[in-house]
């Protein structure tokens, strides 16, 4: 597998977060290190060499490591007796980045994680067999779980489809469109942070209730994730990005910022829905001026807004916990999400 990124390496996500316990951001870091020795071991599993570089081709790109983030921090909720979560950090990161392979083909994306994406270096049909092979591989682990792991991850797995699915089918006839985009977000990127916390907590020995106020904090904190990398796919460069700018608008996808300008009552609103009618911005002239007019109207202020108002609700949820040190790491999350559009 090809050299792991700088950014994993000095894992970015726990010196972004600033959790002053040094102890745990010692213990997190050193678990970390164990979910990249945990990745690197599963795709040297692949049979040929080629597969091996291929399926580790994103893994090795980099990427925040979120997900198997959250999982070793609800791990530290269990009653002592547990593991410490980085199998299940292991199995979300795999699930993750198999859903990228899958997203970049149906988005004919080029860059991912600032390298060329799979679609673009192999073409379509090895990125999607090496999304297939990521996914088998997740589950191999999770059935060494049990079957409540399984049973939960395939429930994941459904709603990551679904999402895709729903977005790429837009709203039916009469139905609200912020409704459905709230219903894509939940199924297509939350639903990926709350299982990570799930089963994170529960290889750590967490109780059921415990589990359930973290899946319910990582839905929660998910929609509001999803609502910033909307706001950043407007506002961002495609360098600061790692990937191409204005995608959404580029594919006919009606994010949350545009919804939100679509319905400006003010000439820019009536400008964009008349650009937007024409059907998917694939003219990148056409593709400025709407990213323009968007950003000139009170849209991504709703947008954060609605953003925030979902990281409350993650943060009210975490005083539900039991008293850990590993709560701050719970509100450091909250805090990043939010200083991102910032
Ligand atoms: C990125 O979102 C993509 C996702 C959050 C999930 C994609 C899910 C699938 C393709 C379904 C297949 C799933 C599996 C498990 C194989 P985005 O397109 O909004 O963000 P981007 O700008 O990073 O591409
Ligand atoms: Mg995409």
């Amino acid at each position: 597998m090809p050299v792991i990124a700088a950014e994993v390496r000095g894992h970015s996500m726990v010196s972004r977060l600033a959790i002053d316990e040094a102890e745990l951001a010692e213990v997190l870091s050193r678990r970390l290190d164990a979910v990249e020795d945990r990745l690197r071991e599963c795709i040297g599993e692949a049979q040929d060499a080629f597969v091996s570089e291929a399926v580790g081709h994103l893994i090795a790109a980099g990427g925040k490591r979120m997900r198997p983030l959250l999982a070793l921090v609800a791990a530290e909720f269990g009653d002592g007796s547990g593991r410490d979560g980085v199998e299940a950090a292991a199995v979300s990161e795999l699930i993750h980045v198999a859903s990228l392979y899958h997203d970049d083909v149906m988005d004919n994306a080029r860059v991912r994680h600032g390298v060329p994406s799979a679609n673009a270096k192999w073409g379509n049909a090895v990125a999607v067999r090496c999304g297939n092979w990521l996914l088998s591989k997740a589950a191999r682990l999770v059935a060494d779980m049990g079957p409540e792991a399984v049973r939960l991850q395939a429930h994941a797995s459904d709603r990551l489809v679904e999402g895709q699915m729903l977005e790429l089918l837009g709203p039916a006839p009469g139905e609200d469109r912020l409704a459905h985009y709230f219903k894509v977000i939940s199924d297509k990127s939350a639903s990926l942070l709350s299982l990570a916390l799930r089963i994170g907590a529960m290889e750590g020995g967490a109780s059921a209730e415990t589990m359930e106020i973290l899946a319910a904090y990582g839905e929660h904190l998910g929609v509001a994730f999803q609502i910033s990398d909307d706001i950043l796919d407007i506002t961002s460069s495609s360098e600061t990005l790692g990937k191409e700018q204005g995608k959404d608008l580029a594919e006919g996808v009606a994010s949350l910022p545009v919804l939100m300008a679509l319905a400006d009552e003010r000439p820019h609103g009536r400008e964009l829905r008349e650009l937007l009618e024409s059907g998917p911005l694939s003219d990148a002239m056409a593709r400025r001026r709407a990213l323009e007019l968007i950003r000139r109207s009170t849209a991504m202020d709703d947008a954060r807004s609605m953003m925030q108002g979902r990281l409350t609700q993650a943060l009210s949820l975490v005083g539900d916990l039991p008293d850990r040190p590993a709560i701050q790491v719970l509100e450091g999350f909250c805090s990043f999400v939010a200083s991102r559009t910032e």
